[in-house]
């Protein structure tokens, strides 16, 4: 057994904060609830590796945990969980079982914590499954189940790579469960091209990559100018969500629903993807196509949502609710880096120590893309070309 620094979240942190920020969701400092503690990783069993953690990206779950607005998981864990969902990393040493990688493999993590009999995750790894400790530490010890081959020659540098493997896994799933959804409903010899658009967040840009790349139309609804000047580049079209002060009231709503109305010449959205709920989910409604699919695997600002269901009946929209691929589906997903999935990174590399920040940062939603924190110093040879200059 060894000892590693890994990050981690406790339910007396949570409540020490909560009463400091008064009970206040956005006064609380994350940076004080998520600390560096250390991980016993155990002994090897034979179908398992040891991995060095190379990087990882910041994922919008933390905020969930730290904050403890949807459920409170370091409580439900027993008190403490060592968080982290998506990390790239280097094999140190393998058991001797372990027949799909060897040592010196760069690998990536999908966070699938344990399959249904459909093989759609009942938990997520490093989250709510059971005795998982999650990957924002120096090493970690994984079964070969969890890794798939890092795709070094996608054409995207080792950040990019580090972005995707929890997000890309979950866009390509909302994207094939809604365009099968869809093609239910309306065959290819009626409607060829679709109108998609997702509201903002690092899924949602991936999301619409996938509909871009097979030639439909794509439209981000995001505030950060930055980020739809980033997919603007990529031929995915920017509706600014600011303009329509966030759909506030529902002037903003008719607003919103005028002006995508004149984009897409009268016809709306055929298929709309909402990772956050709240006001975004009416929004997303009132601009459905008729036929049209709304999918979600979020609920950043809200868990509960209504809708007037003779409305929907009656322009037959379907609401769809997915949570995250199985394991093939990730492996496939992993398949479209850098030729469909070029995600737009968040202009500062972070550092470990730098952790609790960027985790800070994306809760009061600074950052312009998606945060990697760079967690190893020394980085090996088959990675060396793929580290940007300076970071
Ligand atoms: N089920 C799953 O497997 C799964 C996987 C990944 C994520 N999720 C969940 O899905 C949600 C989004 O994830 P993500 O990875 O896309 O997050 P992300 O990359 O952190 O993006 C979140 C986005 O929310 C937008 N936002 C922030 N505050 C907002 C507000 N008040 N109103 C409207 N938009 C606001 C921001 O965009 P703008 O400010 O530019 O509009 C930001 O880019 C999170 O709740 C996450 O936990 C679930």
């Amino acid at each position: 057994m060894s000892t590693v620094p890994a990050y981690s979240i406790t339910t007396d942190a949570i409540a020490a904060e909560k009463e400091r920020a008064d009970r206040s969701n956005e006064d609380i400092d994350v940076a004080k609830i998520l600390t560096i503690d250390t991980l016993d990783l155990p002994a090897l069993k034979p179908t398992e590796v040891r991995m060095k953690i190379l990087a990882v990206s910041a994922e919008h779950n933390i905020d969930h945990a730290v904050t403890a607005d949807t459920v409170n998981i370091a409580d439900a864990r027993g008190g403490k969980i060592y968080p982290g969902n998506s990390a790239t990393g280097e094999i140190l040493e393998i058991g001797d079982q372990v027949k799909k990688f060897t040592v010196g493999d760069i690998v990536i993590t999908h966070c699938n914590g344990g399959a249904d009999e459909y093989g759609y995750p009942l938990r997520i790894y490093g989250y709510d499954a059971e005795e998982s400790t999650g990957w924002y530490a120096k090493e970690a010890v994984l079964d070969q189940w969890q890794l798939i081959k890092a795709p070094l020659d996608c054409g995207l540098n080792l950040w990019e790579i580090a972005a995707l493997p929890l997000r890309a896994p979950t866009a390509y799933h909302l994207w094939r469960r809604a365009l099968g959804i869809y093609r239910l409903k309306v065959s290819s010899e009626h409607k060829a091209r679709l109108n998609v658009m997702s509201f903002g967040g690092g899924v949602g840009e991936l999301f619409l990559m996938l509909a871009k790349a097979e030639g439909h139309n794509a439209y981000f609804c995001a505030g950060s100018a930055e980020r739809r000047a980033s997919l603007e580049a990529h031929g995915i079209v920017g509706i600014d969500q600011k303009a329509f002060n966030r759909f506030a009231t529902r002037d903003d709503v008719r607003a919103f629903t005028k002006h995508c109305k004149g984009l897409t010449g009268g016809e709306q959205f055929h298929v709309v993807c909402d990772m956050l709920r709240g006001p975004c989910f009416g929004a997303g409604l009132a601009v459905s196509a008729r036929q049209g699919v709304n999918v979600s695997a979020g609920w950043q600002l809200s868990q509960v949502v209504d809708y007037n269901s003779t409305l929907m009946s009656v322009k037959q929209v379907t609401i769809d609710h997915t949570h995250y691929e199985t394991v093939d589906g990730c492996a496939a997903a992993t398949e479209l880096y850098g030729s469909v999935f070029k995600p737009t990174i968040h202009k500062e590399i972070y550092g470990w120590d730098d952790l609790p920040r960027a985790h800070a940062e994306m809760h009061h939603n600074t950052q312009t893309g998606i945060p990697i924190v760079r967690i190893a110093d020394e980085m090996p040879a088959a990675v060396k070309d793929l580290v940007p200059a300076g970071s």
